[in-house]
């Protein structure tokens, strides 16, 4: 039985997923480029910093600012973001996340953050969840963001398992890769043309139950 659940946030706990969208279309537009829905697929799970050089790359303006500048472009989009995500409460937390939560922790499994937004503590703390979480990964303390494992095992190793032993769960492509490349069980929320076929998928988060995850375990076991 697997010993550790290592949670995304953004797209997964609460649909911050769409304010960083909306935040990060707002600073290309200023900038004058465009960017769109299937665009963005690219952006989730990738740092902030990471972002916006995919961003300036698709302008055609990553050699047009200074680090000072670049880090300036970067602080205006987080403060929009943050903007948004002032009023988070309690009631945005997706459908069967709290029962999943819940249902580890009386079942003794270990519970991990493993989100590449360093706003991940603020929400845990609006949505009032912080209590169940067993530790938090500082993004700010890995070498590399995903799709690279170092966040997933970051995570397990902070609740003293190895990848091996946990199942991670993740909304994004770079976040599946990085759960895969870790050793950890993915589990993806969201669409086989966006997250691959090869990986236990549910369409959205009530899916997601206790029992879908023994069962998911189960299935890699005996397969
Ligand atoms: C990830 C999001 O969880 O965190 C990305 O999927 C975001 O969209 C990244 O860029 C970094 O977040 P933040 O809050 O530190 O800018
Ligand atoms: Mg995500």
């Amino acid at each position: 039985m697997f010993k550790g659940v290592l949670f995304d946030l953004d797209g997964v706990i609460t649909d911050t997923a769409e304010y960083h969208f909306l935040a990060w279309q707002a600073l290309a537009n200023e900038l004058g480029i465009t960017i769109d829905r299937k665009f963005n697929e690219r952006l989730k799970g990738v740092s902030r910093e990471d972002s916006l050089r995919l961003i300036l790359a698709e302008g055609k303006q990553e050699d047009r600012y200074s680090p000072t500048e670049f880090a300036a472009l970067a602080k205006k989009k987080n403060d929009h973001y943050k903007e948004m995500i002032q009023s988070v409460t309690p009631a945005d937390i997706y459908p069967g996340i709290q029962s999943l939560l819940t249902a580890l922790k009386e079942n003794q499994i270990g519970i991990a953050l493993a989100s590449a937004s360093k706003n991940g503590p603020f929400l845990l703390e609006h949505l009032g969840i912080m209590a169940l979480f067993d530790t938090i990964v500082d993004p700010a303390s890995l070498k590399a963001g995903k799709p690279a494992p170092d966040i997933y095992e970051a995570a397990a190793s902070q609740l003293s398992l190895a990848p091996s032993e946990c199942i991670g769960i993740e909304d994004a492509l770079a976040g599946i890769q990085a759960i895969q490349a870790s050793g950890a069980l993915p589990i993806g929320i969201g669409k086989e043309v966006d997250l691959g076929t090869d990986i236990a998928l549910v369409p959205d988060t009530s899916q997601l139950t206790y029992d879908f995850l023994c069962d998911t375990w189960q299935n890699q076991i005996h397969s």
